[in-house]
């Protein structure tokens, strides 16, 4: 390709291939589903998740575009000539789980940056493939949900929010200390288990926080989410407050708060600092 890629139009182009690619196999899901081995996040392949991630590097590609693909199904694989100046980190489908069992909350994620790491990535899109609603960023230029520019909510009170917090975890004892406090707190807690769209719907006000401090989520699953966070204007920290900044992998973990603004973004990070023990 020569000149500069128009990104944002090239992963809504990778959407909608990824739409097209799925749309058949759904359909095909109540059936038995070939064993294709475990994938580089570390979860089983299943065939919805490589037609997806084959939808986006197959569109990739019709550009003739060189890039590293970050994935986390096929892992680290790459294209074209040089394929240093250009990461494209995805999660080809978030929420296999809520796909594969019918509940219709899953998407397609994808971000793209010069170098492979989380502060870097300057172009990123999250699709609802359910409902087609597809939220994009562009690094300085804000976020969108459908062409409209989103904003998180200014809601401040645990009680009256919406709080996601992912307590999927086979070491729930080790976050659930961690979490008492807040959760006694709220009134409307929410996991809907796909977790980039989750972060997005911080970014439009949906809700009003969203919490993965498990150590289990992969950078993979958030990276496209993460800008659109940013550009709305939510806050999204470390579980100490810190800036979050992580190494694009498809085996990196991260560990998140998300939150519409400020205020909120203060009370969960007291709520969740560890207690004393009491002498
Ligand atoms: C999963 C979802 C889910 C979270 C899991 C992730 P996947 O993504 O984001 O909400 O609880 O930890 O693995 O595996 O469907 O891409
Ligand atoms: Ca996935």
């Amino acid at each position: 390709m020569r000149g500069k890629p128009e990104w944002l139009n090239i992963l809504i182009q990778c959407k909608n291939n990824v739409q097209d690619k799925i749309n058949p196999l759904i359909r095909t899901l109540n059936q038995p589903q070939p064993n294709l081995g475990i994938g580089a996040g570390g979860d089983p392949l299943k065939k919805i998740d490589m037609a997806a991630e084959n939808a986006i590097v197959g569109t990739l590609r019709k550009h003739k575009l060189a890039f590293t693909l970050i994935s986390e199904e096929s892992g680290i694989a790459e294209y074209g000539e040089d394929p240093s100046q250009c990461y494209v980190t995805a999660d080809p489908i978030d929420g296999t789980t809520n796909l594969t069992r019918g509940v219709p909350f899953y998407a397609t994620s994808i971000a793209v940056s010069k170098e492979p790491s989380l502060n870097k990535i300057h172009t990123a899109l999250v699709t609802d493939l359910f409902h087609g609603t597809t939220y994009t960023a562009q690094k300085g230029c804000g976020a969108y949900r459908n062409s409209q520019r989103i904003a998180p909510s200014k809601n401040t009170s645990l009680e009256e929010g919406i709080i996601g917090i992912d307590l999927n975890s086979y070491e729930i004892q080790k976050i659930a200390p961690k979490l008492t406090a807040l959760i006694g707190e709220t009134k409307h807690l929410r996991h809907f288990g796909a977790n980039a769209l989750e972060i997005c719907y911080v970014a439009d006000g949906t809700t009003d926080a969203f919490i993965d401090i498990r150590g289990k989520l992969r950078a993979t699953d958030m990276a496209a989410a993460w800008l659109v966070t940013k550009e709305a204007g939510a806050i999204m920290t470390t579980p100490e407050g810190k800036q979050l900044d992580v190494k694009l992998d498809p085996k990196q973990k991260v560990e998140f708060i998300t939150t519409a603004n400020e205020q909120l973004h203060r009370k969960i990070l007291c709520l969740i600092k560890p207690r004393k023990e009491k002498t």
